[in-house]
């Protein structure tokens, strides 16, 4: 395993909620993260991916200190960065970068691409000294594969995709260490998507930065992750390589999210059920007890809506060993049926389209 750069443990943030304009009185709490664990090795890639409003942009704002959490700690080569001010906060805010969902709205568009670019110099002045930074924001718009000319430009000059480039450029304009991108291309066109996740696939490299990639879809992650990390409802419930994940999920939720994902192939297809989930998300100010997946799982027991189970390796795999042993959060985890005790929700893909549900 690489050694660790990030080390999230026990992460939790809590908006509270309120009631009354004059006399605001708290009357309960969106528990956007509720206890959240990780770790990201240098130079890995994490995906993180989970159905809208599962935390995971909160996760983001945490770690790149947008955000302080409620409880748990975010390490930082070693050190808690959750509740650092002034020099060494700003330190740690410069080594990890974040790149922005929608570069339509992250772009001023009164800036030229140039000063968008260049931003992050007049914060940190040390970096790029005033009469090198044009030289400097050049070799980021060619890293990033746009015209080095096109510094004067503004940002509705550039398509979707290019807009998205910028603000990787302006990402790596310190050289961080460390990349947190959320979602950075589900606002795209499905054909330009490729090429910027294949971009970052390129940088990733070559700068051998540690990047955390969050997305809705477990299929966008699947080529540029190392490790994967599923959220629901504030948690992460299974974590695991790329074979792990994709070839033995053993999670209900990961299984009924991977039915979903489109299959080129039409022989591996006909092999494979379609898990539609009953039932919404549960509110986040209002968690199931237990497993937060229970109301939607079809293995669910009596067991779960008493014992919350831990993210770890089921113990099936401690003494069955195996090269897929990796962490679950599920009581029967183990038993590895997909859904065949809920006849009505498991349906076969065929006559499914593909899409997810
Ligand atoms: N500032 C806030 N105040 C109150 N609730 C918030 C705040 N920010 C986020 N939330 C709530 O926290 C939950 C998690 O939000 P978050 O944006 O982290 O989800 P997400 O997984 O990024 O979703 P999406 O895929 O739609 O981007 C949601 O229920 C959201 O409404
Ligand atoms: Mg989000």
């Amino acid at each position: 395993m690489a050694e660790p750069i990030i080390e999230v443990s026990d992460l939790v943030k809590h908006y509270p909620l309120t009631r009354g304009v004059l006399f605001r009185k708290q009357v309960g709490a969106v528990r956007a993260v509720d206890g959240v664990d990780f770790h990201l090795g240098r130079g890995e890639t994490l995906g993180i991916v989970g159905e809208s409003g599962c935390g995971k942009s909160t996760v983001a704002k945490m770690l790149v200190n947008l955000e302080r959490p409620t409880a748990g700690s975010i390490r930082y080569k070693g050190e808690d960065i959750t509740r650092l001010s002034g020099r060494a906060l700003k330190a740690v805010r410069r080594n990890i970068q974040m790149v922005f969902q929608d570069p339509y709205t992250s772009l001023n568009p009164r800036m030229t691409v140039g000063d968008i670019i260049g931003e992050p110099y007049d914060i940190h002045p040390e970096v790029a000294p005033k009469g090198d930074r044009r030289r400097r924001v050049q070799d980021l718009l060619d890293v990033v594969g746009l015209d080095p000319e096109y510094i004067n430009r503004y940002p509705h000059q550039f398509s979707g995709g290019q807009r998205q480039r910028i603000g990787i450029a302006r990402g790596l304009a310190l050289r961080p260490e460390v990349i947190v991108a959320d979602e950075p291309v589900s606002a795209l066109d499905v054909s330009v998507q490729a090429q910027v996740i294949n971009l970052m696939d390129r940088l990733q490299r070559e700068f051998e930065l540690s990047c955390v990639f969050i997305a809705h879809d477990l299929s966008i992650v699947r080529h540029i992750s190392d490790r994967v990390g599923v959220m629901y409802l504030g948690r992460i419930v299974e974590t695991g390589t790329d074979t792990e994940i994709y070839e033995h999920p053993t999670h209900p939720y990961t299984q009924a999210l991977l039915s979903a994902v489109p299959v080129p192939d039409p022989e591996a297809r006909e092999h494979r059920e379609r898990i539609i989930l009953s039932g919404d998300v549960p509110s986040p100010t209002n968690i199931p007890s237990g497993c937060r997946f229970r109301t939607r799982c079809w293995k669910a027991r009596e067991r779960c809506a008493r014992e919350v189970p831990a993210l770890a390796v089921p113990a099936w795999f401690r003494t069955g060993g195996g090269p897929a042993a990796h962490d679950s959060a599920c009581h029967f985890a183990a038993d590895g049926s997909i859904g065949r005790s809920a006849p009505g929700q498991v349906v076969p893909l065929e006559g499914h389209g593909g899409g997810p549900g």
